[in-house]
């Protein structure tokens, strides 16, 4: 198979993380002779020091033409680095924003998996963690608070800023049509999650959600309110296999459901759209206390091209070889910083990245 794909390597650890999940992606291509053609497109700060700002309408339009995005990490200190001192719609985060949009990435698949291997990290109970847990947030990526109208005016000799929350029966459906099918390949169990107690966009959320189950007989709808979701993450996450939410919710229960898991560097994300193309990239940030010190995790990338070969090219068995690798891996005792105890062998980003690949 050909591949196109463009490379982000961004800001922070982003470019170290990302070599490492391209040397696995080559190893895996080498041995089932695909063929990978990848590009290199600046985002982030990055991009700022050469252009001004962090997402130019020529790095939109080579992802467009790729068949899907691999990318690192964007982002420096707001207090420390100058990307934070220029206008807000040039700065990191809006490059991130703006690629979503631009590429139509309304889906946004965040799976938080606790590891066997890494149990003794997860912050919850022993007996909790003893049981293991995998739920998947369906978070929705192009719409709501992040994407509403947002202006700051000047009122009665106040300032006064107004951010508004938006959403369309059709953009509720297609990402709860999104988390039925993926429900369908996992344990069947939708949990959508809002705040219908007071919104109005959550009261149609609700209803689109209802709507759309009827086409799911085999798979199980419950409604749960954002409080109540937040305090059930660290009761007892085993209860959830899909978690189907909105922008901001699902940005915040992401982050909560990857600290139940203790290993944030384990987790990767897929942003999609509503065909195979795809931006895959570790559901954490660009940690710049420790860019180029060569220590970061690289598994959440390599375990997010993993997701890039199923999702975006079909390529089940290649990623299957890539997860193997990793619990292969950890199996043996190897750990980068964040995720190592006494005991066991502790390894460079660049070390890691060698044993999976080597074990492919
Ligand atoms: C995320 C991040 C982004 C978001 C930021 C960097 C804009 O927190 O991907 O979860 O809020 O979506
Ligand atoms: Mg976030």
């Amino acid at each position: 198979m050909d591949m196109n794909i463009a490379v982000i390597r961004g800001d922070g650890i982003g470019p170290e993380i990302v070599n490492e999940a391209i040397k696995v992606v080559n190893k895996v291509c080498e041995k089932y002779n695909h063929n990978i053609n990848y590009t290199d497109v600046l985002m982030g700060g990055a991009s700022i020091d050469v252009h001004g700002t962090s997402l130019t309408d020529e790095a939109i339009a080579t992802c467009k033409a790729s068949d899907a995005v691999l990318m690192g990490s964007i982002g420096g200190d707001p207090n420390t680095s100058p990307w934070y001192k220029i206008d807000p719609k040039d700065r990191p985060e809006a490059g991130l924003l703006k690629i979503r949009k631009a590429l139509n990435l309304f889906a946004n698949l965040r799976p938080a998996v606790l590891f066997p291997q890494l149990a003794d990290a997860c912050p919850l109970k022993k007996e909790m963690a003893d049981k293991g847990f995998d739920m998947l947030i369906m978070r929705e990526l192009t719409g709501g608070l992040y994407f509403g109208e947002r202006k700051t005016i000047e009122e009665n000799g106040e300032k006064k800023a107004i951010d508004s929350l938006t959403y369309s029966e059709s953009e509720i459906r297609r990402i709860a049509i999104k988390a039925f099918e993926v429900a369908r390949a996992r344990r069947s169990k939708v949990i959508s999650v809002d705040k219908a107690n007071v919104l109005d966009s959550s009261r149609l959320w609700r209803a689109v959600t209802n709507e759309v189950a009827k086409d799911y007989p085999d798979v199980t709808l419950e409604h749960m309110l954002v409080d109540n979701c937040a305090m059930q993450l660290v009761k007892d996450p085993t209860q959830f296999d899909v978690i189907l939410t909105e922008n901001m919710f699902g940005d915040i229960l992401s982050d909560e459901a990857s600290m139940v898991t203790g290993s944030i560097g384990m987790l990767a994300s897929a942003s999609m759209n509503d065909t195979k193309f795809g931006l895959y990239e570790p559901s954490h940030g660009s940690a710049p206390d420790i860019a180029g010190l060569n220590i970061a995790n690289p598994l959440a990338t390599i375990l997010s091209a993993a997701m890039m070969l199923r999702f975006s090219f079909d390529l089940g068995k290649e990623a299957d070889d890539i997860e193997a690798a990793i619990n292969k891996v950890l199996d043996e005792g190897y750990r980068t910083g964040d995720i190592y105890v006494d005991g066991l062998k502790k390894v460079t980003c660049s070390e890691m990245g060698d044993l999976v690949a080597e074990r492919i």
